[in-house]
């Protein structure tokens, strides 16, 4: 059993010295202290052991996080010396070639990339790259795989397994899987002891509905254990999302207020200010509720909602998360209405730039039915929270970007303090702010200084960049380092990821039979439909604007 569920990771994912650094400034605002750690840590820093990843496509994921995450990773010291990273994708380039073209990516998405790329730490990482061209559905490239693997193994002495990295699109898992597995280059190891170890990452979109999801885990089982298999929902990399586990899990003192006797509502947002950028393709398919809550918002809930695990390991936090997801109250066509709505963005101005609205993306259709927004009530059906409403919300081309699970408390029973007729007191609110100005606040009341007995509402708030200075490192490399290591906490389970589609197909299937007369509904630039504010009126609560 690990001690990790992100602590072994927090540390571990920076430097010694930058990690005595942050325990020698801790601090927090409102006379919040944080305790102090040992200034040597007593967790020992995770350092992946020799072995080589072999990466399926050279797109846009390879460029902007998993070159950039593995190069930082490097220069972090938890790579080992001895490892190959080998890319396979259709371009016809060769070593040097492939090097110039990650070289410049680097420069673009790494952090402190540009004029400052270390240029000691790109001349160790450039000489394990290697490059195999080919396509995917053909089994000669998975012979130029097999011959480059030998070569590359020979490099990494104590080679300890083989990491494969699905960053291609989703129509060409199947085809992959297969070809990989017939390859013999992966095989199926029954027993997690077994060495060389064989982990297969697979990206989402894990399916496109329950029933292709099924589909896919049925292909993926018959060429892995589940134990080999690694699916990616990068959220779950994110530090504050790691966090919420310890917050809920370390502390005593907020498990008597985590239920229906003290949380009116739970309101969870994913806003971005961006809109579909050259994504509309993929965009006109997915939809919102595809892209955001079959994964990223519904994992945010389960970590919230579920009950304390047994023991910290991969199984056993699993295992809480899919019990939430089966709790959900499913959402029948009669009641759609009354448990979620949806919009589509118009042309708008954000930060003082116009910009167009989503029918007139690139390869986005001029009539598109397609939700840029949706805002969804779930209930879960448990004695822990029965009836309290989980308030989900995501949307494209808002005016910021900000994720955030924020927790309203009831108000007090009976308040004996005399205020201004119609004045109503702000309920307690605990709000974790996942992206960005990551950090903790609670809201509660205080007495203005005066003689009279006058209240305000104010903010007890915790940082992490005051606390710990700025978060520099992305999901990735937490996810990559935690795959080498074999964690797979942060991981979703087969179960998980159908459980998750059981939540949503029925939401998605209503909404796709019926034809949005009223899209685009919401400006580019504002919180969302109007309807939106109708929706959440109607149980007594209101959207936060993070
Ligand atoms: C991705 C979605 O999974 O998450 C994108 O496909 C979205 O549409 C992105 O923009 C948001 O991730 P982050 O880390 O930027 O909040």
């Amino acid at each position: 059993m690990s001690n990790h569920l992100g602590l072994g990771n927090w540390i571990g994912s920076r430097s010694r010295a930058q990690h005595d650094r942050h325990h020698m400034t801790a601090r927090v605002s409102l006379a919040v202290a944080i305790p102090e750690m040992a200034r040597t840590s007593e967790y020992a820093i995770r350092r992946a052991k020799p072995c080589t990843l072999v990466i399926f496509g050279a797109g846009d994921l390879l460029h902007r996080k998993l070159m950039p995450s593995l190069f930082h990773l490097m220069g972090d010291g938890l790579l080992p010396e001895q490892f190959a990273v080998i890319t396979v994708a259709r371009g016809q380039l060769d070593d040097d070639s492939f090097r110039a073209q990650i070289r410049d990516a680097l420069k673009t998405f790494a952090p402190n990339g540009g004029a400052s790329l270390d240029q000691e730490v790109w001349g160790r990482f450039a000489t394990h790259l290697l490059y195999v061209s080919g396509e995917l559905d053909d089994p000669t490239t998975y012979q130029a795989l097999r011959q480059r693997l030998v070569e590359a193994d020979a490099t990494v002495p104590g080679l300890r397994g083989h990491l494969f990295y699905l960053a291609i699109p989703p129509s060409l898992y199947k085809a992959t899987i297969n070809r990989l597995a017939e390859s013999g280059i992966a095989p199926r190891l029954p027993d997690p002891r077994q060495r060389p170890w064989v982990r297969i990452i697979i990206e989402k979109p894990f399916g496109q509905s329950l029933e292709s999801a099924r589909s896919l885990n049925a292909c993926v089982r018959r060429a892995f254990a589940e134990h080999q298999v690694y699916r990616i929902d990068h959220y779950l990399g994110k530090e504050t999302v790691q966090n919420l586990l310890v917050f809920r899990f370390a502390n005593s003192i907020f498990e008597p207020v985590w239920n229906r006797q003290q949380v009116h509502h739970v309101q969870i947002t994913a806003a971005e200010s961006v809109g579909v950028e050259h994504r509309g393709k993929y965009y006109e398919e997915a939809g919102v509720v595809r892209d955001m809550f079959q994964n990223h918002l519904l994992q945010l809930l389960t970590l919230m909602a579920m009950e304390p695990p047994v023991a910290f390991s991969a199984d056993a936090v699993r295992d809480e998360k899919v019990k939430v997801l089966r709790a959900i109250r499913p959402i029948t066509p009669g009641v759609m209405h009354d448990y979620s709505v949806r919009g589509q963005y118009g042309p708008g101005v954000i930060n003082g730039q116009s910009v167009p609205g989503y029918r007139q993306e690139p390869d986005v259709a001029p009539d598109s039915a397609t939700a840029t927004y949706c805002a969804i009530r779930f209930i879960i059906d448990n004695w822990r929270w029965h009836d309290v409403p989980f308030y989900l919300r995501s949307g494209k081309r808002m005016p910021r970007r900000v994720s955030e699970i924020a927790i309203q408390f009831r108000n007090p029973p009976h308040v004996m303090f005399p205020s201004p007729e119609g004045r109503i007191i702000e309920a307690n609110t605990l709000a974790i702010r996942v992206q960005p100005k990551e950090g903790i606040a609670l809201r509660f009341q205080v007495k203005v200084p005066g003689v009279e007995v006058e209240m305000a509402s104010v903010d007890m708030d915790f940082g992490y960049a005051e606390a710990f200075g700025e978060l520099d490192h992305d999901a990735y490399e937490t996810l990559l380092l935690d795959c080498m290591l074999g964690e797979a906490t942060l991981f979703t389970r087969s179960d998980e990821v159908e459980a998750a589609w059981a939540v949503v197909d029925p939401i998605i299937d209503y909404w796709a039979n019926k034809r949005p007369d009223h899209f685009p509904n919401y400006p580019a630039g504002s919180w969302g439909p109007a309807v939106a504010d109708e929706f959440i009126a109607r149980e007594g609560a209101k959207w936060r604007e993070p």
